[in-house]
């Protein structure tokens, strides 16, 4: 049977909401990662760097920052290497300097995006989904790519409503 599937990209530690630091347990994309599983039924796969970002909020936009200016595929703890047997994937990540975080493009360049539908969705601190969508079209050849969804990352907890209509649409 086909289902559907989310795969996403989400960071815990320390985290700006609305202009105040703030240590999260759970990061703000997996949030909606996990509703959309309680609508949909979907499986989760979430990308993980093999080297974790560091915990520290400055540092991390540092890290980051660079691996973007130097076009880097971060190596990965688990690599899914197939999604044939799902028709919807949904793809989710924090905008990171306007764009996924690289550790998605390590993984979703290994995929074959071929008649699948893509369903995009970012979390983020103003910028929306910045370039993403487009960089996510270059990828996910063959793809059908819907409207995405974007939402504040501090706004998470309050969106599952919206997060339901998305899904439904
Ligand atoms: C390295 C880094 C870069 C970021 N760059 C941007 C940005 O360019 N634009 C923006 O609106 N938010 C930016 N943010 C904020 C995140 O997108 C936002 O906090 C998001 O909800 C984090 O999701 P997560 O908790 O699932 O990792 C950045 C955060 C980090 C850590």
């Amino acid at each position: 049977m086909m289902s559907d599937l989310v795969i996403y990209f989400s960071r815990s530690g320390e985290n700006y909401f609305g202009g105040v630091l703030k240590n999260i347990e759970k990061g703000n994309t997996e949030v909606i990662a996990e509703y959309i599983q309680e609508f949909t039924g979907a499986d989760l796969f979430k990308v993980e760097p093999a080297t974790e970002y560091p915990a520290d909020y400055m540092e991390c936009i540092d890290v980051a920052k660079k691996e973007q200016q130097q076009d880097a595929r971060p190596e990965i703890k688990e690599t899914l290497e197939r999604i044939a047997d799902y028709d919807t994937i949904y793809i989710g990540f924090p905008n990171w300097w306007g764009t996924l975080p690289m550790p998605m493009f390590t993984q979703l360049e290994q995929l074959d995006f071929s008649g699948k539908t893509v369903k995009p969705f970012v979390t983020h601190e103003g910028s929306g989904f910045g370039s993403s969508q487009r960089d996510l079209k270059k990828i996910c050849q063959g793809a059908e790519v819907k409207k995405g969804l974007s939402i504040p990352g501090a706004n998470v907890y309050d969106a599952k409503d919206t997060v339901k209509a998305w899904v439904n649409e």
